[in-house]
């Protein structure tokens, strides 16, 4: 499938439905697609080209762009961060499902890499967007899918807020699931149980303001299937080559069924005052 091609979606009350070219397009409801097509990870074939454009971030991300125009965040498969890029797959095809904003996704082949649509005028969280979000729900719905995949990483950096021209609003969407347990198979097992905590997410985060559509989106991640579960799993070690996949679909199968608890406990930790 190309990174071009329209997705269906079984997804949940898709309530976020971007305004942008650059998020993932909108689940495509009755046009008579397969469930399995946005359970792909879409490949781009045109040639990519580093812009001289420098990015922070520990994966070493790169600015490109293609011969079709169309610009992308690049993170290589390399060795050491390849397991990484089984987190980013599974986040991206989980967040599609669960109607959670993510910029447009996609590999590229020579050189295996990961690339997220470029999203223009993007800037990391800061604390005045506490109160000025077309979206501020997906907020909860990004909490929640971290709570299941034991994302630790949700910092501001990793918070994409972007200016929508249309609507003169901010709107955000989930950047970088790449450190998330479920990268790391072995260790996710082991941290089954475990109850995600703050991390480095800012306070600032209304995190109090988006619980109840946290709940719903933990809901919808217990009712996933085990074949969907299984489908992601696959998809997630195929590309970044991880060997774990059956340990890997088992625990994120474990977490997914018990998401609401995951989800009401890492709550629990955000309704903390700060020590
Ligand atoms: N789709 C995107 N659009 C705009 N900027 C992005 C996008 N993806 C990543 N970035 C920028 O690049 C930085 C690094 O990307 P990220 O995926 O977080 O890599 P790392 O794993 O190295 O932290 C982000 O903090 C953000 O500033
Ligand atoms: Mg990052």
């Amino acid at each position: 499938m190309r990174a071009d091609s329209t997705r269906s979606s079984t997804a949940w009350k898709p309530t976020n439905v971007p305004a942008q070219n650059w998020l993932a397009p909108p689940p495509a409801i009755g046009l008579g697609c397969s469930v399995l097509d946005d359970l792909i990870v879409p490949v781009v074939h045109s040639r990519l080209t580093a812009s001289p454009l420098k990015l922070a971030g520990s994966c070493r991300p790169e600015h490109v762009v293609g011969d079709d125009g169309r610009e992308w965040v690049r993170k290589k498969h390399v060795d050491g961060l390849g397991v990484q890029i089984s987190g980013e797959v599974v986040g991206a095809l989980l967040a599609t499902k669960l109607g959670i904003p993510i910029p447009e996704y996609a590999t590229s082949e020579r050189p295996r890499a990961w690339l997220s649509r470029w999203a223009p005028g993007s800037s990391p969280w800061s604390e005045a967007h506490n109160t000025d979000l077309v979206n501020e729900p997906d907020l909860g719905r990004i909490l929640a899918l971290d709570a299941v995949l034991l994302n630790t990483d949700r910092s501001a950096r990793n918070i994409l807020v972007t200016i929508d021209p249309e609507e003169s609003s901010w709107r955000v969407s989930a950047i970088d699931f790449g450190m998330a347990g479920v990268s790391f198979p072995a260790r996710f097992n082991i941290d089954r149980d475990r109850v995600l905590q703050r991390g480095p997410l800012p306070r600032s985060v209304p995190a109090h303001r988006v619980h109840e559509e946290a709940i719903e989106c933990a809901h919808a991640a217990a009712d996933l299937t085990s074949w969907t579960i299984k489908q992601v799993c696959a998809q997630a070690c195929a590309l970044s080559g991880n060997t774990m996949e059956a340990t890997m679909a088992e625990v994120l199968e474990h977490r997914c069924r018990n998401a609401v608890r995951f989800v009401e406990g890492y709550f629990r930790h955000l309704a903390e005052p700060e020590s």
